[in-house]
């Protein structure tokens, strides 16, 4: 959650798809032991992404593993269906796509009331007026840089003044120590100051952790050095 007094924390959340699952709890333990903020969960269900991953019971398996937060990013078309199933396996945040939710106000005080925060996710062709009336229900907006299903895709640019307008909207709405900007998609060394200068505050990285030379620790201390020098409120 933001920091009301120097402005909202930077934080680096790694998305789980580039580790080996044969050893999913060594691995969840490796990336708290590399200093990351939370863990996220891509949860794609082969309709609403063409990619299908995993359900509640794989984030279970690895909750005992570490002590750091995990939210699960629902990319599927009916997250109203199990949410309590990913609060119960221990995701303390549920991230639902507007695009996915025919009534997302609904929706997320559903999840609000399961006891997780909720957050909204907006895919690359959504505007963000789509979430102009439902920022009093989240805790993170979270605008994707790239089109979701799959790791290791090209960072969208054109998506940066999408953030900046998302993180206007928060700040004129006076909620920019309660709501944090969240951005998924091809951030690595080259493209994570762009989407930190535009408002966004928590950065998720897949294949660009694994991708350092120098291992994850630096990977994961080099990008928020980066998103920090950066960062615009
Ligand atoms: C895309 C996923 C992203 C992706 C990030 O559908 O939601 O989280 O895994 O991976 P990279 O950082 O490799 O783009």
């Amino acid at each position: 959650m933001p920091d009301p007094t120097s402005g909202p924390r930077i934080e680096i959340a790694p998305s789980v798809l580039p580790v080996d699952f044969s050893k999913l709890g060594e691995e969840v333990a490796a990336l708290e032991a590399a200093g990351v903020d939370r863990i996220q969960w891509d949860v794609m269900d082969g309709q609403f992404v063409p990619n299908l991953t995993f359900g509640p019971s794989v984030i279970a398996s690895a909750r005992r593993h570490t002590s750091l937060p995990f939210e699960a990013h629902l990319m599927v078309y009916t997250p109203d269906v199990m949410a309590a199933e990913y609060v119960a396996a221990g995701c303390s945040r549920l991230i639902v796509h507007a695009e996915a939710c025919t009534h997302l106000h609904r929706t997320l005080a559903n999840i609000a009331s399961l006891g997780a925060t909720a957050s909204v996710a907006l895919n690359p062709a959504t505007p963000a007026s789509a979430i102009a009336h439902v920022l009093d229900l989240v805790d993170m907006v979270l605008v994707m840089t790239v089109n979701p299903g799959f790791g290791g895709q090209a960072y969208i640019g054109t998506m940066e003044p999408k953030i900046r307008e998302v993180r206007d909207m928060i700040e004129r709405a006076g909620l920019g120590d309660r709501v944090d900007l969240e951005v998924d998609g091809g951030i690595g060394p080259a493209t994570i100051a762009g989407a930190a200068a535009a408002g966004a505050n928590i950065l998720v990285a897949g294949s660009a952790l694994f991708r350092d030379p120098e291992g994850l620790s630096h990977a994961v201390s080099d990008l928020r050095a980066t998103a920090t020098a950066a960062f615009r409120r």
